[in-house]
């Protein structure tokens, strides 16, 4: 399949059939999701590969699946969404990542939302990018850092406010004059 986006070692694409069954075992793997409410079981992983798949079509941009180049290996997502859940931050566009715990510490999660912050500005022309995470997952907010985004503040996020692990969520934005 064409990526939609390259960087030195990962191609960004719109999902495909054979993307379903690793990133389900993603979704079921609890340091993954340390900081969800919840593991995603195979229907819940099923209906978000099918929204992002149509957010692809819509908008030309999505979490992209994300492959390594060198190996063909699918490690997992990031890219561009919509975002229209209650906040002082939304409606937005937000910078997602999520990979296979044996792809993290080697700054791919960094490489591939750089490639996708700059397609966002550069080819979707958005004005400002958002980033989201729950309190305490220190991972995702060192690559916001990392891209130049800078904090804008806490907030409780509606999907997530009675679950007590996670009081607040924090938010990062990048303008595109940044
Ligand atoms: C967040 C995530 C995508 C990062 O992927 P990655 O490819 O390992 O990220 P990078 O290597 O580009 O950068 C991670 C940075 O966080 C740092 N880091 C990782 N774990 C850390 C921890 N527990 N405490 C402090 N820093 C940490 C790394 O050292 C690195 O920073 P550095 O380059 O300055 O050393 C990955 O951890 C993941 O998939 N987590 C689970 C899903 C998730 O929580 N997604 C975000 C939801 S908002």
């Amino acid at each position: 399949m064409e990526y939609v986006i390259t960087t030195k070692r990962l191609g960004l694409r719109n999902w495909k059939p054979s993307d379903e069954q690793p990133f389900i075992e993603m979704g079921m793997d609890p340091e993954v999701m340390r900081y969800f409410p919840g593991l995603a079981s195979a229907e819940e992983t099923k209906a978000l590969i099918g929204r992002l798949k149509t957010h692809y079509d819509e908008f030309g941009y999505t979490y992209f699946a994300v492959d390594r180049l060198d190996t063909h290996e699918f490690i997992g997502f990031t890219g561009l969404l919509n975002q229209d859940w209650e906040s002082e931050f939304t409606p937005c566009v937000d910078m997602g990542w999520r990979l296979k715990r044996s792809a993290w510490g080697q700054g791919y999660a960094t490489e591939a939302a750089k490639a996708a912050m700059e397609a966002g500005f550069t080819d979707f022309k958005l004005d400002e990018i958002f980033a989201f995470a729950a309190k305490g997952n220190v991972a995702s907010e060192q690559v916001m850092k990392k891209l130049g985004m800078t904090y804008q503040g806490n907030f409780v996020h509606p999907r997530i406010k009675d679950d007590p692990r996670f009081p607040y969520c924090f938010a990062y934005k990048k303008l595109s004059t940044d």
